[in-house]
């Protein structure tokens, strides 16, 4: 079944711009992409708008519709109210670039700022041996597909432009939890210390737990509970043990 669907799509640059109001033929079972396209082909051939894959995985066609962070080729037309305007804007914590394409490197400045894993010494890949639970753990992070739709939604950076200095977002701190947690990074003998970068660096302490990345990800990871808290309680045990508190103490010695 075909009908026609009113789009409200926000069309500009840097310099400003606004909602363009269009209909667009949407056929059943079309996802907010196809109809995007439908656009551009018919009425719009100027329209910018990121997207690869179109099927969930290169995280590029990040957008907002009607108001919430979502990825255009996975959000079905049908889940959507048709009897009101539906508008689609870029991710509102980014720059412009032009249309629904946003500038995104904020997210990749952040992410060469946490070390990679340090292989553990004496120890030859292949010959790693961790727990299964541990390597779930990692595996659920590692799902991540780079959309960026966490950190356009936390309230920290959204419209506190002020805060992307001191804060790196759910996606980087989840990078950080996982590395701290996994039982064969080594960053420690080599002198890094990833909860102190986690809280002094990334910014963990901005995070007030209200769980809005854990609810926009395409991916389903579970980052406030299963990233983001974790974290929080190995900083908040470091801090509040007194025998590691001594240690740290005497050390400093
Ligand atoms: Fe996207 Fe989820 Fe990765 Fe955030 S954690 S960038 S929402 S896939
Ligand atoms: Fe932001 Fe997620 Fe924390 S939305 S405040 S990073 S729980
Ligand atoms: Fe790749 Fe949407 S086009 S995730």
């Amino acid at each position: 079944m075909t009908h026609t669907v009113h789009f409200r799509v926000w069309r500009g640059d840097a310099e400003g711009g606004g909602l363009a109001d269009f209909d667009v033929e949407v056929n059943e079972g079309e996802v907010v992409l196809d109809a995007i396209h439908r656009l551009q082909a018919t009425q719009a051939p100027d329209l910018a708008v990121r997207w690869n894959c179109k099927a969930g995985k290169c995280g590029s066609c990040s957008a907002e519709i009607n108001g919430r962070p979502r990825l255009l080729c996975m959000t079905r037309m049908s889940v959507l109210d048709l009897t009101a305007p539906v508008t689609i804007t870029p991710l509102r914590a980014f720059p412009v670039l032009r249309d629904l394409v946003t500038d995104v490197s904020f997210n990749y400045a952040k992410a060469r700022e946490v070390p990679a894993f340090v292989p553990p010494p004496g120890v030859a890949p292949g010959e790693y041996r961790m727990r299964q639970e541990d390597v779930n753990r990692s595996q659920e992070f590692r799902k991540c597909i780079e959309c960026f739709l966490c950190q356009d939604v936390c309230h920290v950076v959204r419209d506190h432009e002020e805060n992307k200095t001191a804060f790196s977002g759910p996606r980087f701190l989840m990078r950080v939890a996982e590395l701290d947690m996994h039982p064969l990074d080594a960053a420690a003998e080599t002198g890094l210390d990833r909860k102190s970068t986690a809280q002094e660096e990334h910014g963990l302490g901005y995070c007030n737990i209200t769980k809005c990345c854990t609810e926009v990800c395409p991916e389903n990871i579970k980052i406030t509970d299963n990233a983001l808290i974790p974290m929080k309680e190995r900083v908040a045990d470091r801090k509040y043990d007194p025998l590691v508190w001594l240690g740290s103490k005497i050390r400093r010695r």
